[in-house]
Protein backbone atom coordinates (compact mmCIF):
# COMPACT_ATOMS: atom_id res chain seq x y z
CA UNK A 1 0.00 0.00 0.00
CA UNK A 2 1.14 3.14 -0.83
CA UNK A 3 1.96 5.61 1.82
CA UNK A 4 2.37 9.51 3.05
CA UNK A 5 6.11 9.93 3.17
CA UNK A 6 6.70 11.16 6.92
CA UNK A 7 9.32 13.99 5.27
CA UNK A 8 6.71 15.22 2.49
CA UNK A 9 6.82 18.98 2.73
CA UNK A 10 4.61 21.81 1.38
CA UNK A 11 0.83 21.59 0.21
CA UNK A 12 -1.23 18.30 -1.08
CA UNK A 13 -0.31 20.04 -4.88
CA UNK A 14 3.20 20.43 -4.54
CA UNK A 15 3.63 16.86 -3.72
CA UNK A 16 4.85 14.30 -6.15
CA UNK A 17 3.01 12.08 -7.76
CA UNK A 18 3.82 9.30 -10.26
CA UNK A 19 2.65 11.08 -13.49
CA UNK A 20 4.86 14.28 -12.90
CA UNK A 21 7.96 11.94 -11.93
CA UNK A 22 11.17 11.93 -13.47
CA UNK A 23 12.49 7.81 -12.59
CA UNK A 24 16.22 9.11 -13.19
CA UNK A 25 15.87 12.14 -10.58
CA UNK A 26 13.74 10.33 -8.27
CA UNK A 27 16.75 7.28 -8.46
CA UNK A 28 19.65 10.00 -8.05
CA UNK A 29 17.86 11.04 -4.84
CA UNK A 30 16.96 7.74 -3.54
CA UNK A 31 20.19 5.52 -4.42
CA UNK A 32 23.35 7.67 -5.05
CA UNK A 33 25.35 9.60 -2.37
CA UNK A 34 27.58 11.32 -5.08
CA UNK A 35 28.90 14.09 -2.31
CA UNK A 36 30.29 11.03 0.02
CA UNK A 37 31.67 8.84 -2.86
CA UNK A 38 33.70 12.20 -3.96
CA UNK A 39 35.19 12.36 -0.11
CA UNK A 40 36.24 9.00 -0.29
CA UNK A 41 37.31 8.62 -3.86
CA UNK A 42 39.92 11.61 -2.37
CA UNK A 43 40.63 10.50 0.80
CA UNK A 44 41.71 6.44 -0.35
CA UNK A 45 43.47 8.18 -3.58
CA UNK A 46 45.41 11.01 -1.59
CA UNK A 47 46.53 8.11 0.97
CA UNK A 48 47.94 6.55 -2.06
CA UNK A 49 49.22 8.62 -4.16
CA UNK A 50 49.88 12.51 -1.93
CA UNK A 51 47.44 14.22 -4.03
CA UNK A 52 44.22 14.46 -5.04
CA UNK A 53 42.93 12.41 -8.10
CA UNK A 54 41.93 14.44 -11.12
CA UNK A 55 40.19 12.20 -14.28
CA UNK A 56 37.91 10.07 -13.54
CA UNK A 57 35.19 7.55 -15.64
CA UNK A 58 32.68 6.47 -14.51
CA UNK A 59 31.37 3.63 -15.94
CA UNK A 60 27.78 2.65 -16.40
CA UNK A 61 26.66 6.24 -15.70
CA UNK A 62 23.36 6.58 -16.76
CA UNK A 63 22.12 9.77 -15.59
CA UNK A 64 25.89 10.72 -15.21
CA UNK A 65 24.95 12.06 -11.50
CA UNK A 66 28.92 11.43 -10.63
CA UNK A 67 30.42 12.89 -13.63
CA UNK A 68 28.46 15.79 -12.39
CA UNK A 69 29.35 16.08 -8.86
CA UNK A 70 33.40 15.37 -9.78
CA UNK A 71 33.35 18.42 -12.00
CA UNK A 72 31.87 20.56 -9.59
CA UNK A 73 33.52 18.71 -6.51
CA UNK A 74 36.92 20.66 -7.59
CA UNK A 75 37.77 23.28 -10.54
CA UNK A 76 40.88 21.15 -11.75
CA UNK A 77 38.69 17.88 -12.04
CA UNK A 78 37.87 15.82 -15.15
CA UNK A 79 35.30 13.14 -15.80
CA UNK A 80 33.84 11.08 -18.36
CA UNK A 81 30.76 8.89 -18.52
CA UNK A 82 30.06 5.93 -20.47
CA UNK A 83 26.70 3.71 -21.01
CA UNK A 84 25.20 2.41 -23.92
CA UNK A 85 21.39 3.42 -23.38
CA UNK A 86 21.18 6.58 -25.77
CA UNK A 87 17.82 7.92 -24.33
CA UNK A 88 19.34 7.92 -20.31
CA UNK A 89 22.94 9.49 -22.41
CA UNK A 90 20.43 12.17 -24.19
CA UNK A 91 19.14 13.06 -20.69
CA UNK A 92 22.59 12.95 -19.11
CA UNK A 93 23.57 15.41 -21.54
CA UNK A 94 20.97 17.86 -20.69
CA UNK A 95 21.85 17.55 -17.13
CA UNK A 96 25.40 18.55 -17.89
CA UNK A 97 24.86 21.37 -19.98
CA UNK A 98 22.48 22.92 -17.21
CA UNK A 99 25.65 23.09 -14.96
CA UNK A 100 27.55 26.78 -14.73
CA UNK A 101 29.79 27.14 -17.83
CA UNK A 102 33.09 26.66 -15.72
CA UNK A 103 32.13 23.37 -15.18
CA UNK A 104 30.03 22.44 -17.87
CA UNK A 105 33.24 21.93 -20.67
CA UNK A 106 35.02 19.51 -17.82
CA UNK A 107 32.35 16.54 -18.29
CA UNK A 108 31.15 14.68 -20.74
CA UNK A 109 29.68 10.70 -21.48
CA UNK A 110 30.08 8.63 -24.27
CA UNK A 111 27.93 6.03 -25.48
CA UNK A 112 28.51 2.04 -26.15
CA UNK A 113 29.36 -1.18 -24.08
CA UNK A 114 31.96 -0.10 -20.98
CA UNK A 115 34.12 -3.73 -22.06
CA UNK A 116 34.80 -2.06 -25.63
CA UNK A 117 34.96 1.98 -24.94
CA UNK A 118 38.32 3.53 -24.94
CA UNK A 119 38.74 6.92 -22.87
CA UNK A 120 41.99 9.05 -21.94
CA UNK A 121 43.55 7.39 -19.22
CA UNK A 122 42.06 8.39 -16.08
CA UNK A 123 43.12 8.52 -12.46
CA UNK A 124 39.81 6.75 -11.25
CA UNK A 125 37.70 4.49 -12.65
CA UNK A 126 34.52 3.71 -11.06
CA UNK A 127 31.17 1.15 -11.21
CA UNK A 128 28.67 2.22 -8.64
CA UNK A 129 25.87 0.84 -7.23
CA UNK A 130 26.69 -2.61 -8.45
CA UNK A 131 25.90 -1.87 -11.70
CA UNK A 132 29.04 -4.67 -12.73
CA UNK A 133 26.66 -7.15 -11.58
CA UNK A 134 25.46 -7.66 -14.80
CA UNK A 135 28.23 -9.67 -15.64
CA UNK A 136 27.24 -13.26 -15.32
CA UNK A 137 30.16 -15.17 -15.52
CA UNK A 138 33.58 -15.19 -14.26
CA UNK A 139 35.21 -14.77 -17.56
CA UNK A 140 32.77 -11.87 -18.37
CA UNK A 141 33.20 -10.44 -15.16
CA UNK A 142 37.23 -10.30 -15.46
CA UNK A 143 37.04 -9.17 -19.49
CA UNK A 144 35.43 -6.42 -17.85
CA UNK A 145 37.97 -5.79 -15.18
CA UNK A 146 40.74 -6.04 -17.56
CA UNK A 147 39.26 -3.53 -20.39
CA UNK A 148 38.77 -1.12 -17.78
CA UNK A 149 42.37 -1.26 -16.87
CA UNK A 150 43.33 -0.35 -19.95
CA UNK A 151 41.80 2.76 -19.20
CA UNK A 152 43.18 3.59 -16.10
CA UNK A 153 46.72 5.99 -15.91
CA UNK A 154 49.43 3.78 -14.22
CA UNK A 155 49.14 3.95 -10.50
CA UNK A 156 45.92 4.79 -10.34
CA UNK A 157 42.76 2.91 -9.08
CA UNK A 158 39.62 0.73 -9.62
CA UNK A 159 36.80 1.71 -7.08
CA UNK A 160 33.51 -0.58 -7.20
CA UNK A 161 30.85 -1.38 -4.78
CA UNK A 162 29.20 -4.47 -3.52
CA UNK A 163 26.04 -5.66 -1.26
CA UNK A 164 25.39 -8.74 0.84
CA UNK A 165 24.57 -9.99 3.99
CA UNK A 166 21.87 -12.88 4.74
CA UNK A 167 19.05 -10.64 3.73
CA UNK A 168 20.36 -10.26 0.29
CA UNK A 169 19.77 -13.81 0.00
CA UNK A 170 15.63 -13.40 0.38
CA UNK A 171 13.03 -12.27 -1.80
CA UNK A 172 11.18 -9.47 -0.17
CA UNK A 173 10.73 -5.73 -0.27
CA UNK A 174 12.13 -2.41 1.25
CA UNK A 175 11.34 0.47 1.88
CA UNK A 176 12.56 4.10 2.89
CA UNK A 177 10.57 7.53 3.02
CA UNK A 178 12.35 10.12 1.17
CA UNK A 179 11.19 13.71 0.66
CA UNK A 180 7.74 12.96 -0.63
CA UNK A 181 8.17 10.14 -1.93
CA UNK A 182 8.78 6.28 -1.34
CA UNK A 183 11.65 4.56 -2.64
CA UNK A 184 11.11 0.64 -2.75
CA UNK A 185 13.98 -2.30 -3.01
CA UNK A 186 12.54 -5.30 -4.35
CA UNK A 187 14.15 -8.39 -4.35
CA UNK A 188 12.02 -10.45 -6.86
CA UNK A 189 13.96 -13.41 -7.31
CA UNK A 190 17.06 -14.80 -5.93
CA UNK A 191 18.33 -18.23 -6.96
CA UNK A 192 20.87 -19.71 -4.85
CA UNK A 193 21.82 -22.44 -7.87
CA UNK A 194 23.64 -19.67 -10.08
CA UNK A 195 23.36 -17.00 -7.49
CA UNK A 196 21.37 -14.89 -9.73
CA UNK A 197 19.08 -12.42 -8.72
CA UNK A 198 16.15 -10.19 -10.09
CA UNK A 199 15.84 -6.91 -8.29
CA UNK A 200 13.40 -3.87 -8.95
CA UNK A 201 13.18 -0.18 -7.95
CA UNK A 202 9.57 0.67 -7.17
CA UNK A 203 8.26 4.33 -6.38
CA UNK A 204 5.21 5.26 -3.88
CA UNK A 205 3.52 8.30 -3.34
CA UNK A 206 1.56 10.14 -1.28
CA UNK A 207 -1.69 10.34 -3.93
CA UNK A 208 -1.45 6.70 -3.69
CA UNK A 209 -0.04 6.42 -7.15
CA UNK A 210 3.02 4.14 -8.13
CA UNK A 211 6.32 3.66 -10.81
CA UNK A 212 6.15 -0.09 -10.47
CA UNK A 213 9.43 -1.25 -11.79
CA UNK A 214 10.90 1.71 -12.82
CA UNK A 215 14.05 0.18 -12.56
CA UNK A 216 15.14 -3.48 -12.84
CA UNK A 217 18.29 -5.55 -12.67
CA UNK A 218 19.19 -8.96 -13.23
CA UNK A 219 22.53 -9.16 -11.89
CA UNK A 220 24.67 -12.29 -10.34
CA UNK A 221 25.44 -11.70 -6.89
CA UNK A 222 28.88 -11.78 -6.58
CA UNK A 223 30.74 -12.69 -2.94
CA UNK A 224 33.56 -10.29 -2.20
CA UNK A 225 36.06 -13.06 -2.40
CA UNK A 226 35.22 -13.29 -6.08
CA UNK A 227 35.24 -10.21 -7.09
CA UNK A 228 38.67 -9.74 -5.38
CA UNK A 229 39.74 -12.76 -7.16
CA UNK A 230 38.22 -11.27 -10.22
CA UNK A 231 40.42 -7.61 -9.69
CA UNK A 232 43.36 -9.80 -9.37
CA UNK A 233 43.38 -11.99 -12.31
CA UNK A 234 42.60 -8.66 -14.55
CA UNK A 235 45.84 -7.45 -13.60
CA UNK A 236 44.99 -5.28 -10.81
CA UNK A 237 47.06 -5.15 -7.44
CA UNK A 238 46.55 -4.85 -3.84
CA UNK A 239 42.33 -5.13 -4.13
CA UNK A 240 41.15 -3.95 -0.55
CA UNK A 241 37.77 -4.09 1.17
CA UNK A 242 36.44 -0.87 3.02
CA UNK A 243 34.06 -1.77 5.48
CA UNK A 244 31.30 0.60 6.75
CA UNK A 245 31.11 1.07 10.60
CA UNK A 246 28.43 0.97 13.06
CA UNK A 247 26.06 3.90 14.43
CA UNK A 248 25.86 2.96 17.91
CA UNK A 249 23.26 4.51 18.56
CA UNK A 250 20.79 3.26 15.88
CA UNK A 251 22.62 0.00 14.87
CA UNK A 252 23.14 1.22 11.15
CA UNK A 253 26.17 1.95 8.79
CA UNK A 254 27.41 5.35 9.83
CA UNK A 255 28.94 6.28 6.17
CA UNK A 256 32.45 5.54 7.52
CA UNK A 257 34.50 2.75 5.19
CA UNK A 258 37.95 1.48 6.60
CA UNK A 259 39.99 -1.00 5.28
CA UNK A 260 39.51 -4.54 6.91
CA UNK A 261 40.11 -7.97 6.49
CA UNK A 262 37.41 -9.12 9.18
CA UNK A 263 33.76 -8.12 8.03
CA UNK A 264 30.71 -8.64 10.32
CA UNK A 265 28.54 -11.15 9.82
CA UNK A 266 24.87 -9.26 9.17
CA UNK A 267 21.55 -8.87 7.90
CA UNK A 268 22.86 -6.14 4.74
CA UNK A 269 25.91 -4.80 4.24
CA UNK A 270 27.50 -2.57 1.32
CA UNK A 271 31.35 -2.01 1.16
CA UNK A 272 33.85 -0.47 -1.30
CA UNK A 273 36.53 -2.18 -3.06
CA UNK A 274 39.73 -0.63 -4.89
CA UNK A 275 42.40 -1.95 -6.26
CA UNK A 276 45.57 -0.31 -7.85
CA UNK A 277 46.68 -0.30 -11.71
CA UNK A 278 50.29 -1.32 -10.90
CA UNK A 279 52.51 -1.13 -8.14
CA UNK A 280 52.38 1.77 -5.37
CA UNK A 281 55.46 3.35 -3.90
CA UNK A 282 55.93 2.18 -0.34
CA UNK A 283 56.67 5.49 0.71
CA UNK A 284 53.47 7.15 0.36
CA UNK A 285 50.98 3.81 0.64
CA UNK A 286 49.60 4.41 4.33
CA UNK A 287 46.36 1.84 2.90
CA UNK A 288 45.92 -1.30 4.77
CA UNK A 289 46.51 0.76 8.43
CA UNK A 290 43.15 1.55 8.86
C1 LIG B 1 22.09 1.02 -12.21
S1 LIG B 1 22.38 2.09 -13.58
C2 LIG B 1 23.82 2.86 -12.94
C3 LIG B 1 23.57 4.19 -12.37
C4 LIG B 1 24.69 4.91 -11.71
N1 LIG B 1 25.98 4.70 -12.33
C5 LIG B 1 24.79 4.63 -10.23
O1 LIG B 1 25.91 4.64 -9.70
O2 LIG B 1 23.80 4.47 -9.56
C6 LIG B 1 22.92 0.93 -14.75
C7 LIG B 1 23.27 1.50 -16.13
O3 LIG B 1 24.19 0.59 -16.75
C8 LIG B 1 23.99 0.62 -18.13
N2 LIG B 1 24.61 -0.60 -18.69
C9 LIG B 1 24.31 -1.89 -18.42
N3 LIG B 1 25.16 -2.71 -19.05
C10 LIG B 1 26.04 -1.93 -19.75
C11 LIG B 1 27.16 -2.18 -20.58
N4 LIG B 1 27.58 -3.43 -20.83
N5 LIG B 1 27.83 -1.13 -21.10
C12 LIG B 1 27.43 0.14 -20.86
N6 LIG B 1 26.37 0.45 -20.06
C13 LIG B 1 25.68 -0.57 -19.51
C14 LIG B 1 22.48 0.72 -18.31
O4 LIG B 1 22.17 1.28 -19.57
C15 LIG B 1 22.11 1.62 -17.12
O5 LIG B 1 21.99 2.97 -17.52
Amino acid sequence: MARKSRSARGSRKAWRTAKGSDPHELYELSVQGTESDCAFIDRVYRQLRGRVPQRLREDFCASAQMVREWVSWRKSNEAVGVDRDAQVLRAARARLAALPEADRSRGSVLRGDVRSVRSAPCDVLLALNFSYFVFKTRSQLVAYFAHARTNIAPGGLMIVDAYGGSGSWTAGEEERNLDGFTYVWDQAKVNPITNEVVNHIHFRFPDGSEIRRAFTYEWRLWTLPEITEALVEAGFKKPIVYWEGTDRRTGEGNGVFKPTKAGEDCDGWIVYITAENGAVSRRRSTIGRA
